[in-house]
């Protein structure tokens, strides 16, 4: 039988480059993305490729498009959907804050716990989250999006522990990538420009920070997603996977070695 894999986010970079790799090995791959004009291009690029994936829009945040996956077999859910914000906590407005947990813990929950129904009928299945490296360290003026995913790590961790508990063969593990070049980290940077440049503490550094940033991830980012795609392929497939799975592996060994030293 084949396996049916379930990816959130997958009109855009790791999503949709895990999927396109995912059903290149076999299995059904249901690429859903935030909008329908992602599905359509998505939809597009399948035929242009000559590859099959199932495509509709699955905005995690909107409660009908969750209840989409009720009736479906889904042998593998990556929550690979995310959103990122930015700016200091001393003046960030929660809001944004919130809006960032929303996307990245709460409704990535939500839809979680739907899919968790049916594998713990059948006994079996497989939950990736796809957090970050900034979910293992705290990354200033990142925080609104590494407050998200430190969550959403402890949240993985916390669910394996239960779902062994449960004794129902369901796998968690999480995905945690470090820099790569999607625009994810460019989008996430500039949001805070749009308010920073009026009554910020910070407004008088705002354009030698927005150097430095342009600086640390031309220097950062990895150009291909492949190295990340093959974790999440990795954990995908292994029968009893990892707890992390993190790429580029030199960044992995940053954290660890950062998390040794106090950081
Ligand atoms: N790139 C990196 O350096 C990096 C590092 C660590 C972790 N990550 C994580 O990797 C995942 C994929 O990121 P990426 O780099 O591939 O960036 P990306 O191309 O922006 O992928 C994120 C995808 O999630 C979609 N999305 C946003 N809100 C959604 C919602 N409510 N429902 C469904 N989909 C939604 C986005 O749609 P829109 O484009 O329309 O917003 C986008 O297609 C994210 O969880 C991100 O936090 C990325």
């Amino acid at each position: 039988m084949k396996k049916t894999i379930l990816i959130t986010g997958a009109g855009s970079g790791i999503g949709r480059d895990a999927a396109f790799a995912l059903a290149a090995r076999g299995p059904q791959v249901l690429a859903t993305t935030f909008n329908e004009e992602q599905a359509q291009a998505l939809r597009d690029e399948c035929l242009q490729r000559g590859q099959a994936l199932q495509v509709f829009k699955l905005d995690i945040t909107d409660a009908a498009d969750r209840e989409k996956v009720l009736p479906l077999t889904i042998d593998v859910l990556i929550n690979n959907a995310g959103r990122g914000d930015s700016g200091s906590l001393a003046e960030v407005a929660v809001n944004r804050i919130r809006a960032v947990f929303e996307i990245n813990l709460f409704a990535t929950l939500e839809l979680t716990q739907l899919v968790l129904r049916g594998m713990i009928a059948r006994s079996r299945g497989t939950v990736l989250f796809v957090s970050s490296v900034a979910g293992r360290l705290p990354v200033p003026f990142l925080m609104p999006y590494s407050m998200s995913k430190f969550a959403l790590s402890a949240a993985g961790a916390g669910l394996r522990a239960e779902m062994d508990q449960l004794g129902k063969q369901i796998q968690v593990a999480l995905i945690e990538p470090g820099a790569f070049h999607t625009g994810f980290n460019q989008a996430m940077t500039e949001r805070k420009y749009d308010w920073m440049q009026g009554a910020s503490y910070f407004a008088g550094q705002a354009e030698k920070m927005k150097a430095k940033e342009a600086r640390e991830f031309r220097f950062l980012e990895a150009r291909s997603t492949d190295s990340i795609v093959a974790q999440i392929v990795k954990a995908a497939e292994a029968r009893r996977p990892r707890l992390r799975y993190v790429a580029p592996w030199i960044q992995g060994l940053g954290v660890r070695l950062a998390r040794i030293f106090g950081a």
